[in-house]
């Protein structure tokens, strides 16, 4: 997952989907928890390296190597604090003012493990620190608005020297289990339209309805301060919203295992 082709045109697709939008509210949640962050899934940096080139201090963490690779290839003078890890357990050795998780990454892990994720992330955190989160509910798969099984055209992007990009998508939904399994195939193919390179990736997503993460959220010692729809931080987060941002806080005196 995350790497070859799909590395490469991650962020190509992204763009095209206009998606530089949760910049904004990471901005304003890192200005309320100064000092050192940590983006987990930083992958190529899409969001971290212009929050680096703003004068933000975040560091990014991945398991694609792939991914990481590219993240350094476009960091220019930046030279950015960079661990290849996975987010199951991974040991920075440092703590924190401020986690993020943007761009659906949590979704992309177990949900049996999800408790034990938010209890490290709360160990990397100085106290009074923050978590950011944003995940997305598959309406569109949920309701049946797109055809389960049947294979899509997902997205498609140009580049400046005539090559297009695309990625097909065919998605199986578990209502009761709450997964999506989506299957892409990504090809580039020439101008002329000949296929140039193809690859598969399969992502085995949950979705997680807003209340279940602030449960595990509360759960793990934080304290939920905002939810945001859309990335709409202005308006309150509305029932039918595709994108849900938490940001939350851990207090040291909100700590279960110090209450205990
Ligand atoms: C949707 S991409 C988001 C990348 C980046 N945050 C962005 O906004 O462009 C998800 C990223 O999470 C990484 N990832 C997925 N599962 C992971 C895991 N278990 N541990 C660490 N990284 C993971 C992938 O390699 C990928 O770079």
């Amino acid at each position: 997952m995350y790497d070859q082709l799909e590395a490469t045109l991650h962020d190509a697709f992204w763009e095209a989907e206009g998606a530089g939008a949760e910049l904004g509210l990471l901005e304003t949640f890192l200005n309320d928890h100064p000092g050192t962050a940590l983006e987990l899934g930083c992958g190529s940096g899409r969001l971290l390296l212009p929050l680096l080139e703003k004068g933000y201090f975040i560091e990014g963490l991945d398991n694609s190597a792939d991914m990481l690779e590219l993240c350094r290839e476009h960091s220019g003078d930046h030279e950015p604090v960079l661990h290849q890890s996975g987010i199951e357990d991974f040991q920075t050795g440092a703590t924190y003012a401020a986690i993020t998780i943007p761009a659906f990454t949590l979704q992309l892990l177990p949900y049996e493990q999800l408790p034990a994720i938010f209890e490290n992330i709360r160990r990397h955190l100085h106290p009074g620190g923050g978590l950011y989160i944003t995940t997305f509910i598959p309406w569109a798969e949920i309701t049946g608005e797109l055809e389960e099984g049947e294979e899509f055209l997902d997205h498609e992007t140009y580049f400046p020297d005539g090559r297009t990009a695309r990625c097909h998508t065919r998605f199986q939904v578990k209502r009761i289990s709450q997964q999506l399994i989506r299957e892409h195939r990504y090809e580039i193919l020439s101008p002329d339209g000949e296929l140039l390179e193809t690859s598969d990736s399969t992502h085995h997503l949950t979705w997680l309805w807003p209340r279940e993460i602030a449960k595990l959220l509360t759960d793990a010692g934080f304290t939920l301060q905002k939810m945001i729809g859309d990335f709409e931080s202005e308006a309150p987060c509305d029932e039918d919203a595709q994108i849900v941002t938490m940001m939350a806080e851990w207090q040291e005196d909100c700590d279960p295992e110090r209450l205990a």
